[in-house]
């Protein structure tokens, strides 16, 4: 440790990486398979790719394997209401501009512009969340593969910079719209759903270290997610990130249970309870919760 460093800063310095790498294996079969292709496949011809899918089906995951396949560093951002072009693109340090005047050396280049000149891959997550002054920020990048900043001039892209954008269809009917221009230059959308259960299966398996469930397990756990995407009461539905979750919970928990849909019905709850919104009056989670675990578990009493 240098002196005066604190422990913190230590451990930060330890903690500094060029890039997260993915940590268990992607699962490329079916729609994922497709999906995978066709990003490529878009990106290899210039277009640009839009991944349309709810929650958790696994856009995030498909855009940082694209990356990784194609040797390009991963940026990502998450629009909302909030984000405003210059965390986008980046601004002049008002601290640095006093010493260094609005040059190179004051400018504190935000994910945008860093994917742009590093080559990176580029992710706008939720894309028809951005501000109409976030989407004009980017009509420029991709159309022509350059950005103007006054006064350093024009940034030209890197000639790997690529842009991915996702998008949750439930939001599409949301507050912001893409703009006519900007949805014009996104051509190629590449839809995921739920996957079936062998592939969701498979999912759960490799995102639960060392797990050692037995099938029958997962096909419980499988089947508990799956009706609450077929029940008419619930407006949102779990995802194969719940599934995971669960899974993870089980495995690791086993053995203080008497069996595994003792484990299940424990954690089902507290893991379900969050994603899910009621539609119907008179229902609550708890209760659909229930009903589920009774059908595919049998009733305790
Ligand atoms: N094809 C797949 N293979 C392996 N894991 C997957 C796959 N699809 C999704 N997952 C896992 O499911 C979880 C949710 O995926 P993510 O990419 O974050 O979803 P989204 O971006 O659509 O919300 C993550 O833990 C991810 O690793
Ligand atoms: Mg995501």
């Amino acid at each position: 440790m240098d002196r005066g460093e604190t422990k913190f800063q230590v451990l930060l310095k330890k903690s500094v990486v060029e890039n997260i790498r993915i940590e268990h294996p992607v699962i490329l079969k079916g729609q994922y398979e497709k999906a995978y292709n066709l990003l490529r496949d878009s990106l290899d011809a210039g277009i640009t790719p839009c991944l349309v899918g709810p929650p958790g089906v696994g856009k995030s995951l498909l855009a940082r394997k694209v990356a990784e396949d194609t040797g390009r560093v991963f940026f990502e951002i998450f629009f909302d209401e909030n984000v405003t072009p210059s965390r986008l693109v980046g601004a002049f340090d008002p601290a640095l501009v006093v010493r260094k005047g609005r040059s190179i050396e004051s400018f504190e280049p935000g994910p945008l512009i860093r994917a742009m000149v590093e080559g990176g891959l580029f992710v706008a997550h939720e894309l028809n969340r951005a501000t109409e002054f976030c989407q004009n920020s980017l009509i420029s990048p991709l159309e022509e593969r350059h950005y103007h900043i006054y006064p350093l001039g024009l940034i030209k892209a890197h000639e790997s910079f690529a842009f991915v954008a996702t998008q949750n269809p439930i939001e599409t009917a949301g507050t912001y719209r893409l703009s006519r221009v900007l949805m014009d230059r996104i051509g190629c959308w590449i839809r995921l759903s739920y996957p079936s259960k062998e592939t969701e299966i498979e999912i759960m398996r490799v995102n639960a270290p060392a797990s050692d469930l037995p099938d029958s397990a997962l096909e419980k756990i499988y089947e508990i997610i799956n009706d609450t995407r077929n029940n008419p009461s619930l407006e949102v539905p779990a995802s194969p990130r719940a599934g995971i979750f669960l899974t993870r919970l089980v495995n690791n928990n086993l053995d203080d249970f008497k069996g595994e849909d003792e484990a299940i019905r424990f954690f089902a709850p507290a893991v379900l309870s969050k994603e899910m919104r009621v539609r119907e009056e008179g229902k609550t989670v708890e209760s659909i919760i229930n009903e589920i675990l009774d059908r595919r578990l049998g009733s305790v009493n």
